[in-house]
């Protein structure tokens, strides 16, 4: 199959190299001139474990390559995927669909022959009609047909996530289409990935319930955490205790500074503008929305009151700032209201990630940027763990403790163990570990 990817971001570019991976011949497209000369250079634009290799692999067998030129590639496509962004847009939280409407203008002037265009950005129930109504409009000789596909990847683990999902959605009720994308998946079905097709718009749907859903879950155990710590109870026993609970499910439960992330705060701020349109409020999302704002802002209080509740004059240090681990990804990190708060209540911030500084000093020019974390630890009068990075999970804590000026580390990922803190002559507070 010929593909075309418009949109070489976090999933755009995954995927294309994962498409090529499978055997299909791939342009992946985007307007960002940078963006594609560095890939044709052979840097990889983001950081993502193994994408590097997985792009040289099939750029040198001559089934990856990448342009800023749309016409070529989707007039020789079968299948063209959008891939573009859909932010949150300003002021009212809706899905900004401008790229989406660009690109299929755009799609529709190239068009050559039966072509499938599916959107895989995550969109609001309905813009499979609006795409094909544009195309149309833009190209009545098009011969399309319109499908939602949309793509449940996680950045850190994305490669693996879309070589081996849980399921594929496709939503179309057009036979060709079904059976290009039936093509396309295919060598999938030799890891026995189940593909459901159904209708577009429930596709569409299909994508923010899950996101909704997983939010959901997570703001509840946030929840249980703050209480596990007023009434004296461990929130990761709970999380285990109510995991174990098949009709539950032991993810989604760790319990820590709210949720933030390229995907879970604009899709569910996208969820409710979309019911509220429809008369139908989503009450639940919409607390979970409100619980993890507040959340993510309360967490700059919860090093302060560990200071004795005043951070004047004094210096954090901070563990980490993209929102996940193996990422660079800062979009709506908890590390930015946290250090907006710190800055706010006067403390200066110092701060080292493994991968997201680049785009971390964007966001946050106003901090310190260190080479490690023990760097961090000089002189500090808190050290804070905001993100699980997996080498700050064996973290030479002797060490750290002689850089900094008192001990006291905050731990917003429960990584560490009261116990062993305290008899190293740490003050240390986590999240949701009431129990003594
Ligand atoms: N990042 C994730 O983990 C993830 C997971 C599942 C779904 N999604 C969804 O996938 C979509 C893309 O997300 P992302 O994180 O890859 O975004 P991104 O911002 O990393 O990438 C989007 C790319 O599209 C390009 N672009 C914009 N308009 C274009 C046009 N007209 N033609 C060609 N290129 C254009 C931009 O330059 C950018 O490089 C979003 O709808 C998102 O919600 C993201």
């Amino acid at each position: 199959m010929r593909i075309a990817m418009i949109g070489t971001g976090y999933v755009g570019l995954v995927s294309g190299a994962c498409f090529a991976d499978f055997g299909h011949r791939v342009t992946c497209v985007d307007t960002d001139a940078g963006k594609i000369t560095a890939l044709n250079r052979g840097e990889i634009p983001i950081f993502e474990p193994d994408l590097d290799r997985l792009v040289a692999a099939s750029v040198s067998a001559g089934r990856l390559d990448f342009t800023t030129d749309l016409a070529g590639p989707v007039g020789e496509a079968d299948a063209v995927f959008i891939a573009v962004g859909t932010p949150s847009r300003r002021g009212d939280g809706h899905a900004d669909l401008t790229y989406v409407h660009a690109a299929a203008r755009e799609i529709a002037r190239a068009l050559q022959g039966f072509t499938v265009v599916v959107t895989k950005s995550t969109v609001p129930v309905g813009t499979g009609d609006e795409v094909e109504r544009i195309i149309r409009e833009t190209n009545p000789q098009a011969d399309i047909a319109v499908a939602s596909n949309p793509e449940f990847l996680r950045e850190g683990a994305a490669i693996r996530d879309f070589k081996h999902p849980d399921r594929i959605v496709v939503g179309t009720s057009d036979e060709r289409a079904r059976k290009v994308l039936g093509e396309v998946y295919r060598p999938l079905y030799l890891n026995q990935a189940p593909i459901m097709y159904t209708e577009r718009r429930t596709a569409e749907l299909i994508k923010y319930a899950a996101n909704a859903f997983l939010a959901t879950k997570i703001t509840f155990i946030n929840e249980m955490a703050d209480l596990s710590e007023k009434v004296g109870a461990d929130v990761q026993e709970v999380a285990r205790g109510i995991g174990l609970d098949n009709r539950i499910g032991p993810k989604f439960l760790n319990a820590g500074p709210g949720f933030g992330g390229s995907c879970f705060p604009k899709d569910t701020r996208a969820l409710v503008k979309t019911a509220l349109d429809h008369d139908v409020p989503l009450r639940i999302v919409e607390a979970v929305l409100a619980v993890n704002d507040n959340r993510k802002r309360a967490m700059a209080r919860k090093v302060s009151s560990a200071l004795g509740g005043n951070l004047r004059g004094k210096t954090i240090g901070l563990l980490g700032l993209t929102f996940k681990p193996d990422t660079d990804d800062m979009r709506e990190a908890p590390s930015i209201p946290l250090v907006t708060g710190l800055l706010d209540l006067g403390a200066k911030v110092r701060a080292y990630d493994p991968a997201g500084m680049e785009q971390a000093k964007k966001e946050l020019p106003d901090i310190t940027y260190c080479e490690d974390p023990y760097a961090v630890a000089r002189d500090a009068d808190a050290l804070v763990i905001v993100t699980e990075w997996r080498q700050f999970r064996a973290l030479d804590l002797k060490r750290l403790k002689r850089e900094m000026a008192t001990p006291v580390m905050v731990d917003l990922r429960n990584i560490y163990r009261r116990d062993e803190m305290e008899e190293l002559g740490f003050t240390y507070e986590s999240v949701g570990r009431g129990a003594v």
